[in-house]
């Protein structure tokens, strides 16, 4: 690759993002497919108006639409990905190259899909300020994630069903919703041509007439994961045989991801829900719109103020507002509009709607550290480098850079390793539902300046028991909201405990595969030896494995920490709603954005039938 621009690709990828918006080959239809697009700097009226047009909000919004007698508008503050994020966004392979993901202070910007935004000091990090990247694009963060799929234990559902009182949230009833929202395609064994990757699933886990999210076994395979696979295998972690789709993470698993098996292409909210949707008549697009304010008559939600590019103007709702702006911006929004800890809001002279002192805390992030290894096969950075790469991708939809990971383990750490751990941390943990799982261990590889290969084991931290919160210090939507993570700050110190003791079982895992292996591990290296280097080590290199949710929170009205009710219409106000990962009232283990798209098919569902 290096400097060489491939013309072929990039103008591929260049029609195929455009072709959507205005390409006139296409079937019969009844309007044209630029009034698909609301016109900024003009007042307008819909039936719903959702604000952020990221996973949750477009899945939400094209259901919505299903009601032809209804119109709604997409309120999204970025625009389309595949033209600003190029290919990058687009084929899996290029994920780690996109250098805008570094998680340092000083990362490089890429203001067209990312908010740009950098924590406050974090102080179970060494005081380090961390770029958290958030997508600011039609898709939101489901154009920037690394496209993991799989959903959360049944006891995590059943236990976010008795905290808000409503058994519709657990797993058996959850399920439909899971399975309505993606269109499953089992592995190709012909192109994926690693036999040796054990890859379990329940089909049952799927339905053949779901999507349109495509969810499927990527069609090529870092065959270094298999060595890895081998490792987590021989530390005790066997190969799950369900999968990680049927309320169950323990052990090892190859799990799918949301790419489209037929282009080897990432499928985002927007390439697959909204672009089957963008030719319906009822919905409305808002790109580069960024809501200032939501709009209430009394406490009743009417609108927002939007701004693009500093023109303002307002999209009024006949029927509801759904907020859908993400983890860090929906209590941004609500703060600014009025409904939030009264105090907060009175230190910027924001009249008070609804004292909500929720909004905004109970925020829970997975920390992710690592440790590193140089290995002695050719690995996924190299491979794309392959004169072939391309044609396979172009030809086939296969080949490196149709392929992004794939193998996770989930497991609670054994006694063993227990012994370290302070009562009161383990009283803690005992809280979590039995099927729970406190670590996932994730395998991926890199490539050294010199070429050679570096193998990565890490581990994150699924069900951390520290919370963090986000907070204005404005009363303007411009000013970025304040956020801290809240990493190793739980006041019996677990997640720290935690963190050592599996950090441990990565050095574990790493030692079972010496053949694989090739000199010291690199990082941190073998000097760092004892529980509060180890510690040190950790705190020093954690980031953000970006599975953020909780700062909207779900729960009952006598729950001082709630914000939504169980149909997730936000307490005080009427006619608004938040869907999205602020909303969940805490992150099920591993990686959540299945649970996104399950929460807009739910809510959706329930919008459409008027249930209160
Ligand atoms: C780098 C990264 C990697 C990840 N990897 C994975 C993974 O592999 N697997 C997995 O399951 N999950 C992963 N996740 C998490 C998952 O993608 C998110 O949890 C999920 O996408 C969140 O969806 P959401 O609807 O809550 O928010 P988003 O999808 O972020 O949508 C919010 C939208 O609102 C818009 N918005 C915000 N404020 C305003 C405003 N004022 N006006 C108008 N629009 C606004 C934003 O631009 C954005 O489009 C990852 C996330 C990131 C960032
Ligand atoms: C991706 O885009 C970059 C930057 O434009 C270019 O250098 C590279 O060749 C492209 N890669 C592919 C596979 O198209
Ligand atoms: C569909 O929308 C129309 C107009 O907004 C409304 O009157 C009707 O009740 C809706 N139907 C359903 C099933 O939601
Ligand atoms: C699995 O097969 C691939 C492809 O043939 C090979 O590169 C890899 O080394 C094998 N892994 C193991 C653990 O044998
Ligand atoms: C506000 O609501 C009241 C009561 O429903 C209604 O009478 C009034 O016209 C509304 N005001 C505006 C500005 O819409
Ligand atoms: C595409 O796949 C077929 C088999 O499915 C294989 O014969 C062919 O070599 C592949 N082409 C490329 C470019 O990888
Ligand atoms: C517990 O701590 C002691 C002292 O630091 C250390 O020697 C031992 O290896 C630790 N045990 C485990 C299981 O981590
Ligand atoms: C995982 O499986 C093992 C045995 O296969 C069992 O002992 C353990 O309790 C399970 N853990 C969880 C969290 O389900
Ligand atoms: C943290 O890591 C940086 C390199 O990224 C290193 O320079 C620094 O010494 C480390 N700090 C500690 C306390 O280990
Ligand atoms: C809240 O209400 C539920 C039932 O509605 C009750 O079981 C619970 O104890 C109450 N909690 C508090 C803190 O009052």
């Amino acid at each position: 690759m290096g400097m060489f621009i491939d013309l072929k690709a990039l103008v591929v990828v260049f029609l195929l993002s455009i072709q959507t918006v205005v390409s006139d080959i296409d079937p019969p239809r009844t309007r044209l497919r630029s009034t698909a697009f609301g016109i900024p700097g003009q007042d307008a009226v819909y039936d719903y108006v959702v604000i952020g047009g990221g996973t949750a909000g477009i899945s939400l919004a094209v259901r919505l639409a299903q009601n032809a007698s209804s119109t709604v508008a997409i309120i999204e503050a970025g625009a389309f990905y595949e033209v600003d994020n190029g290919n990058y966004s687009v084929l899996p392979g290029l994920y780690a190259a996109s250098p805008f993901y570094a998680t340092t202070e000083d990362f490089p910007r890429q203001p067209l899909v990312d908010w740009s935004l950098v924590t406050t000091a974090q102080t179970g990090a060494l005081n380090r300020k961390i770029h958290y990247a958030q997508g600011k694009t039609l898709s939101g963060s489901s154009a920037l994630n690394a496209m993991a799929y799989h959903r959360g234990t049944a006891g995590s559902y059943a236990q976010w069903a008795k905290m808000v009182g409503d058994d519709s949230y657990s797993f058996p009833s959850l399920l439909p919703y899971f399975r309505k929202s993606c269109r499953f395609s089992p592995p190709d064994d012909a192109k994926r041509q690693t036999p040796n990757a054990t890859v379990e699933f329940d089909p049952s886990a799927f339905d053949a007439a779901g999507g349109p999210l495509e969810v499927s076994y990527s069609n090529w395979v870092d065959p270094a994961l298999t060595w890895f696979e081998r490792a987590l295998v021989a530390i005790g972690l066997p190969i799950n045989a369900k999968g990680f789709n049927s309320g169950s993470l323990n052990g090892t698993s190859w799990i799918p991801s949301t790419i489209n098996p037929s282009t080897g292409k990432r499928s985002s909210s927007k390439s697959s829900f909204l672009q089957q949707s963008i030719e319906v008549d009822n919905i409305f697009v808002y790109t580069q719109a960024q809501a200032t304010k939501i709009l209430f008559n009394s406490t009743t939600a009417t609108g927002v103020d939007v701004s693009t590019r500093g023109v303002s103007y307002t999209v009024t709702a006949r029927k509801e507002v759904i907020l859908s702006a993400g983890v860090f911006h929906s209590p941004q929004l609500l703060m600014v509009s009025g409904i939030g800890p009264r105090s907060k809001l009175e230190e910027y002279s924001i009249p008070v709607l609804s004292d909500l002192p929720g909004v905004g805390q109970n925020l829970q992030d997975q920390p992710i550290f690592s440790l590193s290894q140089g290995i002695n096969i050719p690995v996924q950075a190299k491979s794309l480098q392959a004169p072939e790469a391309l044609d396979q991708f172009l030809r086939n939809a296969s080949g490196p850079f149709s392929s992004l990971n794939g193998l996770i383990a989930f497991e609670k750490l054994p006694p063993r390793l227990r012994d370290n751990i302070s009562h009161a941390a383990l009283n803690a943990l005992r809280r979590l539902p039995i099927d729970e799982p406190e670590v996932e261990y994730l395998a991926s590889t890199t490539v050294a300046p010199d070429g050679s290969g570096i193998g990565l084991l890490s581990a994150a931290l699924s069900a951390p028991l520290s919370r963090g919160s986000v907070t204005i210090s404005s009363c303007d939507i411009a000013v970025p909201p304040v956020i801290d993570l809240g990493w190793y700050t739980d006041v019996a110190g677990a997640d720290a405990q935690l963190a050592v003791a599996a950090f441990k079982r990565l050095r574990e895992a790493m030692a079972a595969i010496p053949e694989l292996t090739i000199g010291p591990e690199l990082s941190p290296g073998p000097s760092v030896e004892d529980d509060g280097e180890i510690l040190t080590y950790i705190r020093n290199t954690t980031i953000p494995l970006y599975h953020a949710g909780g700062t909207c929170a779900m729960g009952r009205r006598n729950d001082t920490r709630a914000v939504v009710n169980a149909q997730a219409r936000v307490y005080g106000v009427e006619n608004l709603r938040v869907v999205d990962m602020s909303a969940v009232p805490f992150v099920p283990s591993g990686h959540p954005q299945s649970t996104t798209y399950m929460l807009a098919e739910k809510i959706a569902e329930n919008i459409l039938r008027g249930s209160p």
